[in-house]
């Protein structure tokens, strides 16, 4: 299979993302003996920062292929949950890096999802003020999105990714070959975030997305790495054009994730899982972004078509009480000082910012998606 590559162009900071089956396997294991590719890193010893759900699966195979590309690897096994993605966390992962004698040269590998990703990069960020950051992501979610774009982050008592950096990896590696045991719920986790990218980035990807869901839902490795390729371009572009999201164009990759992120937590981040959130966010902006006289009914139906046909959640819970949603929604740490902002769509790959949602129009909005709103 051949593998997809996307270029994040930054300047002397700019890096590869490489999409492919077979990617992270050594010749010895049947691979494709692609630690060609590799980035020329300042030294050749790393660590590997996973976790204990996927160390028994990949560690190992991750670690020969390192070994053959000429590099010695220590790995660093984690307790696997959100709960775990705090700064005790990374002061063990700091000891645990000096014990295994990293230097300025060393390297840090992220072998797991977006929490390993954000710890070992805040970590990679930060150890003897920045060390090489390599992204090996393993789920749907950090292949699209987490792992490209250098952000990382740790969560406070108070709050989710209140801490954190812009620091951008040396390479990224997405081998499709990771998904087949990913468990089904964090597939359509991904899936929210993937139909994201079709509603951003228009028609094309939509149609991809339509023609080949079942391939997809499948995991047919060809028809992932195909759409992995496309939302790791559509993700570059953005990160290129706002890379330390300042100019509100890299803040329309938060589509769906403002209601979203107000329902996680509403609902204490157990009810509701990442994606699916977004996905209810995203029924959310198409609804309010159709009241606004923004987006014609014909494309709502279609991307809720979209949703429902990757199985995702599409009605609010009942039981939220909607002034609470926009109450949170005001706190968001991206929210100035009493306003209301979200990402609506003035067409389907038309996404911009509004700085102040009116709350009434919203109040009403989120009433409405509390029925089910695709046609039959
Ligand atoms: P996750 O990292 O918790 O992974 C989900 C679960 O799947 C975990 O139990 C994990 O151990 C398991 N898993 C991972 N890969 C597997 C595989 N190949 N096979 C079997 N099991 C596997 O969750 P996630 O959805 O990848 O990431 C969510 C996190 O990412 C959140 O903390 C969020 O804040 C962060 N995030 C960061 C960014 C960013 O730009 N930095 C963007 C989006 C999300
Ligand atoms: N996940 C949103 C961003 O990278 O900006």
């Amino acid at each position: 299979m051949s593998i997809h590559k996307v270029t994040v162009s930054l300047d002397s900071r700019s890096y590869s993302v490489c999409i492919g089956s077979g990617l992270t396997r050594s010749t010895a294991n049947g691979g494709e003996g692609d630690s060609l590719l590799l980035p020329r890193l300042r030294g050749r010893k790393g660590v590997i920062v996973t976790n204990q759900t996927i160390a028994p699966l990949y560690l190992d195979r991750v670690r020969e292929w390192f070994l053959e590309a000429g590099y010695e690897t220590h790995p660093v096994v984690l307790p696997d949950g959100e709960e775990h993605k705090n700064y005790e966390t990374v002061q063990w992962l700091y000891r645990e890096l000096f014990q295994a004698g990293l230097q300025r040269n060393g390297f840090i590998c992220a072998l797991g999802g977006g929490v390993i990703g954000d710890l070992a990069g805040f970590a990679a960020a930060t150890y003897m003020r920045g060390i090489d950051l390599l992204q090996l992501p393993t789920t749907i979610l950090a292949q699209v999105d987490a792992a490209i774009g250098g952000k990382n982050g740790i969560n406070l008592a108070f709050g989710k990714n209140l801490v954190g950096t812009t620091y951008q990896p040396r390479v990224v590696i997405s081998d499709v070959d990771f998904i087949a045991t990913l468990p089904e719920k964090e597939l359509f986790c991904g899936f929210g975030e993937v139909v994201k990218y079709g509603l951003l980035a228009g028609d094309d990807f939509i149609s991809f997305l339509e023609m080949n869901r079942n391939e997809i839902r499948e995991r047919k490795v060809q028809s992932l790495a195909i759409m992995i390729h496309s939302c790791s371009r559509i993700k570059a572009d953005y990160v290129e054009r706002d890379e330390l999201d300042l100019l509100g164009v890299r803040a329309s990759l938060n589509l769906g994730h403002t209601v979203g992120h107000a329902l996680e937590k509403l609902g204490d981040f157990r009810d509701l899982a990442h994606g699916e959130a977004v996905a209810i966010g995203l029924v959310c902006c198409l609804t309010l972004s159709v009241a606004m006289e923004l987006l014609s009914e014909n494309a709502r139906q279609r991307a809720l078509k979209l949703l429902h046909s990757y199985n995702l959640p599409m009605v609010l819970p009942a039981e939220i009480e909607v002034e609470r949603i926009i109450e949170e929604m005001r706190r968001d740490k991206k929210a100035a000082a009493g306003h209301l902002p979200m990402v609506l769509l003035r067409g389907l790959g038309d996404p911009y910012l509004e700085e102040n949602i009116e709350a009434g129009l919203l109040a009403e909005v989120l009433e409405q998606c509390k029925k089910p709103q695709l046609d039959n």
